[in-house]
């Protein structure tokens, strides 16, 4: 029995990410929550003849408690999206407020949920939902994801089209850092030797370039009509899919997510959070105390940090890591004062 809720159910990413859920055969009930339109789009997706239980709710008649109350993951694609010219620090004003209230909702409702935030900027809010979860005494980095799966499956596709006789499919690759700009770190020199090893070093910083990059391309592309919806909800789905599978005993499943390293006791996470801190990171910017890295998950969420992966990359990919940590100590600091100060 396993209940997935969605927070933001209605919109861009919402709409197609819990199509998905309806049709996973992990979950027996499925419930949307939105501050709109999400009774239309619940009995939309109700119709569909799987065995998934449908719910939705909007906020009144104590909708988020209904919504919470039982659930075993919680994915959160709720807030605005960027329009052109827009980073996703320029969404914080708005969306840190969301994210801030939807949290106390899982603190109080569903304080041992999985918790999946996709909502930009996520170098901010991820550490917002910490901070919330902490002051509720039910914090558990274990069960705490910033969805970076994006930034994974977007190095796929792009490094594929450099491949001669590799399909995007034939790639895993991993996305170290955050999920913004510079902070999104793809260390091809591990995941995909082959084909990095045959680039030249212009070929190479154009890669990452897109991947650092890869969401101006849709926010471009839809000119105004927000940022990418049907690949977030693939890679949202693919992140909520493998933790379900590994609830339901599948071992050995390795994922790249944004997690809580400092105080933390999931293996890796120390050695992790000393060897960003002490080694990538300069001594006057406040600590790095989340960091995309691969994880192993178990039924108990995050098992274990791959941290290792740190060590292995090479000369340039280090010096990319080090400018990922100066915007994501100020990132991650802003998020965390936002709670602080409220
Ligand atoms: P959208 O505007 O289409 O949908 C957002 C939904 O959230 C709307 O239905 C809205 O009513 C709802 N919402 C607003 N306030 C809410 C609240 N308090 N509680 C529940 N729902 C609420 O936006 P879209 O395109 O679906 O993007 C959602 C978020 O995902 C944005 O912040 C966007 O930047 C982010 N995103 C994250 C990515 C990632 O890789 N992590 C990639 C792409 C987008």
């Amino acid at each position: 029995m396993v209940k997935v809720t969605v927070c933001g159910a209605a919109g861009g990413i919402g709409q197609p990410l819990s199509l998905m859920f309806k049709l996973n055969p992990y979950v027996t009930t499925l419930a949307l929550y939105d501050v709109v339109n999400v009774p239309g789009v619940g009995k939309d997706l109700s119709h569909i003849d799987t065995d998934t239980k449908l719910e939705s709710y909007l906020p009144e008649n104590d909708g988020l408690e209904k919504a919470l109350t039982g659930s075993d993951l919680v994915i959160i694609p709720a807030g605005v999206p960027r329009k052109p010219g827009m980073t996703r620090d320029d969404l914080f004003a708005i969306n840190a407020g969301i994210i801030r209230d939807l949290a106390n909702g899982i603190a109080q409702f569903a304080p041992s949920a999985f918790v999946l935030v996709i909502s930009n900027p996520v170098n901010s809010t991820v550490p917002i939902v910490a901070e919330i979860l902490k002051k509720s005494n039910v914090f558990n980095p274990q069960k705490l994801f910033g969805v970076t799966t994006l930034d994974c499956v977007r190095a796929n596709t792009f490094v594929a089209e450099l491949s001669k006789d590799k399909e995007a499919s034939a790639f895993d690759t991993r996305v170290l850092g955050g999920h913004s700009g510079e902070t999104i770190v793809p260390v091809f020199s591990q995941s995909a030797p082959e084909v990095y090893k045959e680039l030249s070093d212009e070929q190479k910083a154009a890669l990452v370039h897109r991947v650092q990059f890869g969401g101006d391309e849709v926010v471009k592309a839809k000119n105004g009509a927000g940022s990418a919806t049907l690949s977030m909800a693939y890679a949202g789905y693919k992140l909520g899919h493998a933790l379900l599978a590994a609830i339901n005993d599948t071992p050995g499943i390795i994922e790249s997510t944004f997690v809580y390293l400092k105080d933390s006791k999931i293996k890796g996470a120390t050695e992790a959070y000393k060897y960003i801190n002490e080694k990538l990171k300069d001594s006057d910017s406040s600590d790095v105390d989340f960091f995309a890295l691969p994880v192993v998950l178990s039924s108990n969420g995050i098992e274990e940090i791959k941290w290792d992966i740190l060590e292995k990359v090479d000369a340039k990919e280090t010096e990319l890591l080090k400018i990922a940590t100066g915007q994501l100590s100020k990132n991650i600091a802003k998020g965390t004062a936002f709670i602080a100060g409220n």
